[in-house]
């Protein structure tokens, strides 16, 4: 009985409710965050030459013809769990998923994985050619922080601006995601241990989905105890994630993902998967997956909890 001597909820009933109002939180938000990339893009449109108009059109194209956005999902909800004002992370949002499309452009180049289907559609360069493949990556990295200089002047706090830029800065370079970039290539055809391989996981993933969510608690005014621990959460749940695109990649379908399966195997990748068989690669996912758990529980957060348990058992 409820203290107004009312009948308790049944807890499934509790936890139905909270997965529809998650369920319609994610819908909206993702969709708040496509319809802010549109406008910022009719605005760079108005008056463009043709030239740029094409470059337009090729950073459009896979930043808006699908995608999960989990990123996004991730700074907002970081910042509704320091603050209780998911409108304050926008602009970290915005960013980490122009970051994120850049990465997955030039990922999918001839020189890198040479795939051509991303997010249901033809890769940039198969539908562009591979110069405005690369182009359209650059500029969509650019766009990345002209959206969070733009988005964080006030109300958003200058300091959270600033720090937010840094930690995107440095998730996306030699020590982040393009280095992971470069040891996954370095890598292919080669036998390395599971700790260089867990190592190239967490940079070419998880420091994304780490600054997901410190960017958006950043701008959020997070404490630096808090970023801490929301960082060392993102890049367990991003090596989880990882493994989960890794099996996917195996044992996923081409017509569901948007993007190839199969083609790891191909390639030689070196990723846990390969070295660790599916029994003990799901293991290890497991186990990450539960570490991020715990690690953002003391945030009492449902928005941030349900998200990191659908970084790890996501199955797209
Ligand atoms: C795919 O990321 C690339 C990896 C880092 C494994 P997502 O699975 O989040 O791709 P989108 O954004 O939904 O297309
Ligand atoms: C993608 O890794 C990592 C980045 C884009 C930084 P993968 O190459 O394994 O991802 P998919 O399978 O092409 O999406
Ligand atoms: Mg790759
Ligand atoms: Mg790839």
């Amino acid at each position: 009985m409820t203290a107004a001597g009312k009948p308790a909820a049944p807890l499934a009933s509790v936890a139905e409710r909270e997965d529809r109002l998650f369920e319609r939180w994610r819908v909206a938000s993702a969709a708040r965050v496509t319809r802010a990339l549109e406008r910022k893009f009719a605005r760079l449109r108005a008056g463009a030459a043709p030239e740029i108009v094409r470059l337009l059109d090729a950073m459009e194209w896979t930043l808006l013809g699908g995608g999960k956005r989990l990123r996004p999902l991730l700074a907002l909800a970081a910042a509704h769990a320091v603050c209780g004002d998911e409108r304050l992370g926008m602009p970290g949002a915005l960013a980490v998923e122009l970051l994120h499309t850049y990465s997955l452009v030039h990922d999918d180049l001839p020189d890198m994985d040479n795939d051509s289907v991303r997010r249901g559609r033809p890769a940039v360069h198969a539908r562009f050619g591979p110069a405005l493949g690369i182009l359209a990556g650059d500029a969509l990295q650019s766009l990345a922080f002209e959206v969070l200089s733009e988005g964080a002047a006030p109300p958003g706090t200058p300091q959270g601006a600033a720090a937010a830029a840094g930690i995107l800065a440095r998730a996306a370079g030699p020590l982040g995601m393009a280095g992971g970039q470069a040891e996954d290539l370095a890598f292919e055809g080669r036998d390395p241990g599971e700790e260089e391989r867990s190592q190239m996981a967490r940079r070419k993933t998880g420091e994304m989905i780490a600054a997901s969510l410190t960017v958006g608690a950043a701008l959020g005014g997070a404490t630096r105890a808090g970023l801490a621990r929301l960082r060392r959460a993102g890049l367990l749940a991003g090596e989880a994630f990882q493994i989960r695109d890794d099996l996917l990649n195996r044992e996923g379908d081409p017509q569901v993902m948007g993007k190839a399966a199969g083609s790891d195997e191909r390639r030689g990748k070196s990723t846990l998967l390969a070295r660790l068989g599916a029994d003990g690669a799901r293991k290890r996912l497991d186990l990450l997956a539960l570490k991020a758990e715990r690690l953002v529980s003391p945030f009492v957060s449902p928005r941030l909890d349900r998200m990191i348990r659908a970084l790890s058992a996501r199955s797209f």
